[in-house]
Order: C-alpha cells, then structure tokens, then sequence
C-alpha cells in the first residue's frame, strides 16, 4: 500500500535522534540515506555490531518487507543488534516512515 511521507516525516522523529536520512553522516545509528538495496551493515565507517554485519553477510538487503521486519522487532529480526529501538508496533506507521525513507533513496 502506498504510504504517505508527509507522516512519515513526523514517524522519523522517533529515529533522528540517532540517525540522519537526508546527509552520509552517521550518528548513534548509521546513516539511512540511500539505505534501501543496501546491504545491512556496509554503509561506510560506522561501527556495526557483529550480529548486523553478520546479516548482511548471510544476504540481508534492505528493502520494504525486511525493513518492515525490523521496524517491527529489531531485535528479533537481528538478534544481536546494538540498536535500542522497541520498534514500531503500528504497520501504517511503518507504511508512512518507508514513504519518508524512500525519499532519500532516489
Ligand atoms: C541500525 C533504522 C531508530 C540506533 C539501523 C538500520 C536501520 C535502522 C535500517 C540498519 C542500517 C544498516 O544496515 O546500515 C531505524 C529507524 C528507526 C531507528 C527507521 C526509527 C523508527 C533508532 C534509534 C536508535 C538507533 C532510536 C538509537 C537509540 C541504531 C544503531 C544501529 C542502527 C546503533 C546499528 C545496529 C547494529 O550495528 O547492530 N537502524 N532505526 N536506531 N540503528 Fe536504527
């Protein structure tokens, strides 16, 4: 389903606090510009942890549905993952904030 990037906007708050999507500079988090078909755990000169660069390693690539995935239980969908995030327990909001990501992967 389409999603609306205007409200994803506002979903993103939630995660700028560790990342940047709209510039190559990590934060807490590494940087989510350009993230969708990147290989998770690559973007350059960010500390991954291990289960991340595991993952990308065992092919994990991000698009929707793995993004999805994540959003929803990182933890579950990288176990291991340094990222402290509950994750986002509402599917229109995640619809919304890949609306948002998309944006910055042109
Ligand atoms: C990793 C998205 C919230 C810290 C990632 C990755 C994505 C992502 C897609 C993997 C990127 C890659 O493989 O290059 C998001 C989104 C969030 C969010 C959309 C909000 C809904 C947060 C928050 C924090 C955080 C609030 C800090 C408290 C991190 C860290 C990593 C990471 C440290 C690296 C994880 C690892 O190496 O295991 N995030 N994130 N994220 N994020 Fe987030």
């Amino acid at each position: 389903q389409e999603g609306d990037p205007a409200a994803g906007e506002t979903v993103f708050k939630k995660c700028a606090v560790c990342h940047i999507a709209d510039s190559d500079k990590n934060k807490v988090g590494p940087s989510l510009n350009h993230v969708f078909g990147r290989t998770a755990g690559t973007h350059p000169n960010f500390a991954y942890s291990p289960a991340m660069k595991a993952a990308g390693t065992a092919g994990l690539v991000w698009d929707e549905a793995t993004l999805r995935d994540y959003l929803h239980d990182p933890k579950l969908k990288v176990k291991g993952t340094k990222m402290v995030f509950v994750g986002l327990k509402d599917d229109g909001e995640i619809t919304n904030l890949i609306a948002y990501l998309k944006q910055f992967s042109k």
